[in-house]
């Protein structure tokens, strides 16, 4: 694929100088659609399971909230330990009608004081990778698996997971995105509901269950500022995405 000088600028602030010409082989192409890797059932609401459209300890059907009123539930949510930490709740943030949903982690420290998700140098590298396959961010919304901080940046628990998760499959069902993107193993196998490597779910097209979207994983931009040589393979997933959302107009 031939870059234009802007994505060449992106990619070059993103860490990567030489990756085009080599990379663009080994794309895989989107393949239909399919249900392999999770359940195809759908969930009642948006219409299939009511369980997955309530946070366990608090029992809600929140199927029916706008995004005003799921917001100030997230606001205010006690549905696990974790809002006794934060400084907010980080609802989400973007275009509410935008063909691309990026789901991430959690919130950090700079995301739990500014309320809203990746705006750290997570955020700045995601911005790049964004910008790279031709979307800003205010394009597109971005979301996160849990609403809370975990303290020290630890890994969620499964039981948060459980809790909060509901809010971010009632996003999906307002947004109506026509592709998700997860962005680290956390997320993506959070909502692939497997314990397959993150390596493992690149480079395919799966569908999230509960509401029988498109999705596809790349690395986490935190792993990315850690692991730079791994950029390769996101700018592979990035062209992946790309391609993937054309071939969903
Ligand atoms: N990492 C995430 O997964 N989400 C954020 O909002 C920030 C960092």
């Amino acid at each position: 694929m031939a870059l234009t000088p802007q994505q060449q600028a992106y990619l070059t602030s993103m860490g990567v100088t030489v990756w085009a010409d080599q990379s663009a082989p080994d794309i895989v192409q989107p393949a239909p659609v399919t249900s392999d890797s999770v359940s195809p059932t759908p969930v009642a609401g948006f219409g299939g399971n009511p369980g997955a459209s309530k946070t366990p300890s608090l029992n809600l059907d929140i199927t029916s909230l706008d995004w005003t009123d799921l917001a100030d539930m997230v606001s205010t949510c006690t549905a696990c330990d974790l809002h006794t930490g934060r400084t907010q709740a980080v609802f989400g943030v973007g275009n509410q009608h935008a063909d691309l949903l990026i789901v991430g982690e959690a919130p950090g420290a700079e995301e739990d004081r500014h309320g809203e998700p990746f705006v750290g140098r997570a955020g700045q590298l995601l911005n790049e990778m964004l910008r790279a396959i031709g979307l800003q961010r205010e394009s597109v919304y971005i979301a996160n698996i849990l609403k809370c901080r975990p303290p020290n940046n630890r890994d969620p628990k499964p039981e948060e997971a459980e809790q909060c998760v509901a809010y971010l499959y009632q996003q999906i069902a307002l947004l109506k995105p026509k592709l998700i993107v997860a962005v680290g193993r956390i997320a993506a196998q959070r909502l692939l509901k497997t314990d397959t490597a993150l390596s493992k779910l690149r480079s395919k097209v799966h569908v999230l269950a509960e509401t029988q979207t498109p999705f596809v994983v790349t690395y986490h931009p935190a792993y990315l500022l850690r692991a730079p040589l791994e950029k390769r393979k996101a700018w592979q997933d990035l062209l992946f995405v790309k391609k993937t959302l054309a071939s969903t107009q």
